[in-house]
């Protein structure tokens, strides 16, 4: 089993052996190795079980530090960075040759993001380099938002996790790369469309599922629990599926009594910022109940729903 702690020193001694430390981030945990070190990246997928075209975000300290493996900073990503960095966005920017291929899965931008959490700022400043690291789950399944949920998964692969807390954001970075000089977005996330708008005015929105796995983040099924997830009117799925042994992940409604394990509810209150918290280890929760069915519902389409509502599409999808 993995050890789990705070020993900052102790991590960054692994990540220099070119083996892999889990690390919090405000968004979720992720699997972290040495960017620039294409024999640690091969274990990072290997953990994961991940296939190799789906390449990783690179995580580093500031925009200085990122305008040493990118080639160009394009001015309205640098504006977005100025905004939201640290923080989760993450922006695609030509790489330069000191990013090994196998990281950007032979792609010709890299991936790049400054999280938002102490934890991983102070490990990546004592670094000389950057971290690559996707989410900490194995390949397909919900991220994880605690350092026990990469525990529960990855903790016999990997020699340590830093404890970090429960994820500040709860979903993962939103993706923006630039096609000529028009602004992208191929994974809504945890910086809202609107937020992103209004510094560098419309984005494109190229996030839509598919089976064409170069288009980033954009493989249909993922995010999934093992139970099988249906979204709709909540009572209208009860009433049909009144024979099956079913649970219920709810924006704000109670639809069972109080107490009901069955029952996880994202915000009592309607705040979309908490449902983004609570939505992954609300879906574990359930997952791990043995139920036959999950029923859910969207959440409204605005700010951080747009994010939540496209992982529950994803987990949906078998
Ligand atoms: O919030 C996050 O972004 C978290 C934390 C740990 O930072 N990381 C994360 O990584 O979600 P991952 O690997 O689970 O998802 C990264 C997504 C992938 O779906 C990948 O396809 C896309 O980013 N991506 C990475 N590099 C890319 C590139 N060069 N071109 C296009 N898409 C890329
Ligand atoms: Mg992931």
């Amino acid at each position: 089993m993995a050890r789990i702690g705070k020993d900052i020193a102790f991590a960054k001694s692994i990540l220099e052996s070119s083996d892999l430390v889990a690390i919090p981030t405000e968004t979720v945990y992720g699997l972290a190795g040495n960017a620039f070190d294409a024999k640690a990246i091969a274990r990072i997928f290997e953990a994961k079980n991940r296939p190799y075209f789906d390449p990783l975000i690179a995580h580093t300290s500031s925009i200085s530090r990122a305008k040493t493996f990118v080639q160009s900073f394009p001015e309205k990503a640098e504006l977005l960075a100025k905004k939201f960095w640290p923080g989760p966005l993450t922006l695609l920017l030509p790489k330069k040759e000191i990013i090994p291929d196998i990281v950007t899965s032979g792609l010709d931008r890299v991936a790049v993001r400054v999280p938002n959490h102490p934890v991983a700022l102070k490990l990546l400043r004592s670094l000389e380099f950057p971290l690559a690291a996707p989410s900490a789950n194995p390949f397909g399944y919900i991220s994880p938002t605690q350092s026990f949920h990469v525990q529960a998964q990855l903790g016999e692969k990997i020699d340590y996790i830093l404890e970090g807390g429960a994820c500040a954001v709860g979903i993962e970075s939103t993706i923006v790369g630039f096609e000529k000089d028009q602004p992208v977005i191929y994974r809504l996330g945890g910086i809202s469309v609107e937020e992103i708008e209004r510094v560098i005015g419309k984005v494109k929105i190229n996030a839509h599922s598919s089976g064409d796995p170069v288009s980033p983040g954009m493989l249909k099924s993922h995010y999934a629990p093992f139970t099988r997830v249906e979204i709709g009117n909540i009572e209208a799925l009860q009433a049909n599926n009144m024979d099956q042994k079913y649970g219920i992940l709810a924006f704000s409604k109670k639809y069972l009594d109080d107490d009901s394990e069955n029952q996880y509810i994202l915000s009592p209150d309607g705040d979309l910022n908490e449902a983004a918290t609570r939505l992954f280890s609300g879906l574990r929760h359930l997952d791990a109940l043995d139920l036959d069915i999950i029923l859910t519902e969207y959440v409204p389409d605005e700010g951080l729903g747009r994010g939540i509502n496209d992982r529950l599409r994803r987990a949906s999808i078998k």
